[in-house]
């Protein structure tokens, strides 16, 4: 397996362009098996978990022709509504698939995800949004079958309320939703823009969707029981945005313009990197990112979008490594997502782990080490802390940045970083 290898010290300079977003495509990708004929996606980042997902439709018997950054999915002749456990397990995110092929088929089969390597991270709203609206559920060996109302019929419109603010789970019911029969209301759901961003898209298909975006969604299903496909240009990842934003900032000097951005999509973290000293403006479709001065510590607790996202909290963590004084990150959506504390503490970070608090003294540098970490966004903070450390850091398990991150090394390597993929030297 790949790593990556880094040698510290440059400080970051130019541009750099965001790619479509991730957590956007996905549900959108399992929102065309709510159509027949050709759904076409635009601005798709070419990335594993794409090609995860788009191995997955192939199963359930879709056409998917992958040419990044376009997608293009076309109805086939047999439908196998089944999500198996090889292709579950490699990314939960493949769950979306049980509300749209109940809803359209009367009947589907999904492996459950299990645990993962940042939280246990169950699906009970998920399956409690879906029996709401008449599906029978029953665990099987490690599967869920869910069936529509009477033996496999139509899903009928209801009132659904999240116990907490679910992404996937939001999205999941939403597109359950759009083609049950008659009005639902989901209360306490996820406002994150890639829920915002999948109403857009059910709306475009022909469903009725308002509030996406908001704590309430309306959704009026379709009356045919069938949506139309559509020709979408995905939005841009906020949080790789944010990522490289962390990175420009990490160095005295550093200015970097990330294309295509939006800053009102991170409006959390660039409140705290302005706290922290950090320069962040909108420069039309851009946003610039500039430090000019020491980092000041500053405290943060994740929290559901628009609080500061749960993402970014690693990455955020690595810039408070070299700011002055103490700060307080507090984790608050999984409970086991400090995986990169241990492997940041071997490059000389000096971090207290207290339950689901991380006290965060800053140091004046940090030391390149072998380090690896079993979750994408602690991979991609282990790369920002190589960044400025001193010698070399080689990141292992890069498959883990490769779910996330298109083109990283590229990326990094245009704004002046020394970073390159090492083939196969993965441990
Ligand atoms: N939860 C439940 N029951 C459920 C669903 C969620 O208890 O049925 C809990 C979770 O265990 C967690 C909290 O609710 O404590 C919120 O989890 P959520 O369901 O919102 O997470 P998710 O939908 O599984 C998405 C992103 C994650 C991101 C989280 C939080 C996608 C494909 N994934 O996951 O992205 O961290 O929302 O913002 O959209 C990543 O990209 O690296 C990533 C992990």
């Amino acid at each position: 397996m790949d790593a990556i290898r880094i040698r510290g010290g440059a400080t970051l300079k130019g541009h750099v362009r965001i790619s479509g977003s991730k957590n956007a495509a996905l549900p959108i990708l399992c929102a065309t098996l709510l159509s027949d004929g050709e759904s076409r996606l635009r601005n798709v980042p070419a990335l594993r978990d794409i090609d995860t997902t788009a191995a997955l439709l192939r199963f359930l018997g879709r056409g998917v022709d992958v040419r990044a950054p376009e997608v293009v999915v076309t109805a086939g002749s047999n439908v196998r509504p089944e999500a198996p456990y090889e292709l579950v397990k490699q990314m939960r995110a493949s769950v979306m698939v049980l509300g749209p092929l109940v809803a359209r088929f009367g009947r589907a089969k999904v492996s459950l995800p299990g645990g993962c390597a940042i939280g246990a991270r169950p699906i009970d709203q998920h399956l409690k949004g879906l029996e709401a609206m008449g599906c029978t559920i029953r665990l099987e060996r490690g599967y869920v079958i869910a069936e529509g109302p009477g033996g496999g019929g139509r899903l009928k419109g209801a009132e659904v309320y999240f116990d907490m603010p679910t992404v996937t789970g939001t999205e999941n019911i939403m597109m359950a939703a759009a083609l049950a029969k008659g009005r639902s209301t989901l209360l306490n759901c996820a406002r994150e823009p890639e829920v915002e961003e999948l109403g857009r898209i059910l709306n475009k298909m022909g469903a009725e969707v308002d509030g996406a975006g908001t704590d309430v969604i309306h959704i009026t299903g379709s009356e045919r029981g069938e949506l139309a496909p559509f020709d979408h240009a995905i939005i841009a990842d906020r949080i790789e945005a944010g990522t490289y934003m962390v990175a420009g900032a990490m160095t005295e000097g550093g200015d970097v313009t990330l294309e295509g951005a939006v800053l009102e999509d991170l409006e959390a973290l660039v409140a705290k990197m302005r706290l922290a000293g950090v320069e962040v403006a909108s420069e039309g479709q851009n946003v610039r990112v500039r430090r000019n001065g020491p980092l000041r510590a500053v405290n943060v607790t994740t929290g559901p979008h628009p609080g500061f996202p749960t993402d970014m909290q690693a990455q955020f963590m690595v810039l408070m490594c070299l700011a002055k004084g103490e700060s307080v990150i507090s984790e608050t959506i999984f409970e086991n997502r400090f995986m990169h504390v241990p492997e940041l503490q071997r490059m000389g970070a000096s971090i207290a782990l207290r339950g689901n608090t991380a006290v965060v003294q800053g140091v004046d540098r940090l030391y390149g080490a072998s380090v690896m970490a079993t979750d994408l966004r602690a991979s991609a903070s282990l790369v920002i802390a190589g960044l400025v450390a001193e010698d070399e850091t080689e990141l292992q398990r890069v498959y883990h940045i490769d779910r996330g991150y298109e083109h990283i090394e590229q990326k990094l390597r245009g704004l002046g970083a020394n970073v390159e993929r090492v083939k196969g030297a993965d441990a």
